[in-house]
């Protein structure tokens, strides 16, 4: 079942924790942009570093790149972007309310066809037309038509024009893949649902070069891969499954897509898009550059323009997926706990550590532990303000897997107290060795990695 509450209460953990703000919010906000706190940002650098490593670091046959956000405007003309990269906009003449009139056809379910679901009781709308979604600006100072430039909507561009730099500095055969992550922008019409649908996203693209003959093996390989990266994030099985698109909902450029959804509180959507693009996008570059594009095979003795099987991820949408996933409410011992239950690879802190007094030399033992785990890439935390009981709260909700206490005992004996978040199981560890007690708990719920 969806839970649309679920999304305020993210909302707010998102922002008391310091995970998500809104953008400029003291001047009221950015129409659906949203600012990374210190615990968003090193969440996001997690899921980002996950997906490297396994689409590039970990493979010989994909190679990492990072093209610019600007680029010459054939390239969007040559991709189909300046001409139909649009959706249809209709507008309500009483409530002044813009929607997308597929969406309409959704949301109006149930209502005469002449209403709308604004805020007027009764909404008329206008005709739709076509609004392209790419932002425009201006390159040099000069601002008319001939100087016209976009912000990216995709990162695939860049790695289509750069497919024979990368194979021939890099010395790739086919079938090989290029990957990046990056900004893409995009002008919605109607954004939302927090982190979901911005203005301003990160994607993580990698594009996979094959023979032609080839693509229907390679697009079932990238599909199952992908779907196997969803998973190893620790997001709930049940909650993802794979949609194929019917012919009435492919891209201009696919030839076979399939999306790994995911069950927000606000229902199934899509997280990722896995496209067969054929040599669309090559063949377009090749004609509108005038630059042959084609891969030389000088074994086989034959060239050709190969396919390219896409995936392409939302890193935001991925992070909401995943805090979504991670939100749980328990009952203990009659209180509501409110825990955000990361993978402990992806939780920002992997450590709390706490002082249970401040005094007798607590603090600069804890303060010391502190240090020593930072030092071995393990972030963690010092905190000594509030009852035991508060900071664990705090750090539950934050997501933090292990809170480290450290009381008389340890001034003693060197041992101290290691909660784990989700079971609650305290365990006692020489704080000598909690570097290793820590990395061998992280290689245990991360046994791939
Ligand atoms: N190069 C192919 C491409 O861009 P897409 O399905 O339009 O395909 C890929 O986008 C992924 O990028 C989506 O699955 C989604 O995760 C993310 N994405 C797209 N538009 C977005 C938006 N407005 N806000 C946040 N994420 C978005």
């Amino acid at each position: 079942m969806a839970d649309p509450d679920v999304m305020d209460k993210l909302v707010s953990l998102a922002k008391r924790r310091g995970y998500v703000f809104q953008s400029s919010e003291i001047y009221g906000g950015t129409g659906s942009v949203w600012d990374y706190g210190p615990l968003g940002v090193e969440l996001k650098r997690n899921i980002r570093e996950s997906w490297w490593s396994r689409m590039v670091l970990q493979r010989e046959d994909v190679e990492g790149m990072d093209s610019a956000i600007l680029m010459n405007p054939k390239v969007w003309e040559a991709s189909g972007h300046v001409e139909g990269f649009t959706d249809p906009l209709v507008e309500c003449r009483t409530c002044k309310k813009r929607f997308r009139q597929d969406q309409l056809a959704q949301m109006a379910c149930g209502r005469k066809p002449s209403q709308a679901p604004g805020e007027a009781e009764s909404c008329e709308l206008g005709e739709p037309r076509l609004f392209n979604l790419m932002f425009r600006t201006f390159m040099g100072p000069v601002q008319d038509d001939g100087h016209t430039v976009y912000l990216r909507p995709e990162t695939a561009q860049g790695s289509y024009v750069n497919f024979l730099n990368v194979q021939q500095t890099a010395r790739q055969k086919v079938p090989f893949g290029i990957a990046q992550i990056g900004k893409a922008f995009r002008n919605e019409i109607t954004p939302g649902n927090f982190i979901f649908r911005t203005r301003e996203f990160e994607q993580a693209e990698m594009q996979f070069f094959v023979k032609p003959d080839a693509d229907d093996e390679w697009f079932d390989y990238w599909s199952a891969e992908r779907m196997a990266w969803h998973r190893s994030l620790g997001i709930r099985p049940d909650r993802l499954r794979m949609h194929e698109h019917g012919p009435d909902e492919l891209a201009h450029y696919a030839k076979k897509a399939v999306d790994v959804e995911y069950h927000f509180p606000f229902g199934w959507k899509e997280l990722e898009g896995v496209h067969n693009r054929t040599d669309f996008d090559l063949a377009r570059h090749q004609e509108t550059s005038g630059k042959r594009l084609e891969y030389i095979d000088s074994g086989a003795g034959e060239r050709f323009l190969p396919y390219v099987i896409e995936t392409a991820v939302g890193v935001d949408r991925t992070l909401l997926a995943v805090l979504a996933d991670a939100y749980v409410e328990e009952e203990v011992e009659g209180e509501t706990r409110v825990l955000l239950k990361l993978h402990p690879r992806l939780a920002p802190m992997k450590a709390a550590v706490f002082p249970l007094v401040k005094k007798d030399g607590l603090p600069e033992i804890a303060r010391g532990i502190v240090k020593d785990l930072r030092r071995a890439a393990l972030p963690a935390f010092y905190d000594e303000s509030g009852s035991i009981g508060r900071r664990y709260r705090r750090q539950d909700e934050a997501g933090t897997p292990w809170c480290v206490t450290v009381d008389g005992e340890s001034a003693e004996d060197g041992t101290v107290t290691v909660r784990d978040r989700d079971s609650l199981d305290q365990v006692r560890v020489p704080a000598e060795g909690l570097v290793e007690w820590f990395r061998d708990r992280l290689a245990e719920a991360d046994p791939a990695s």
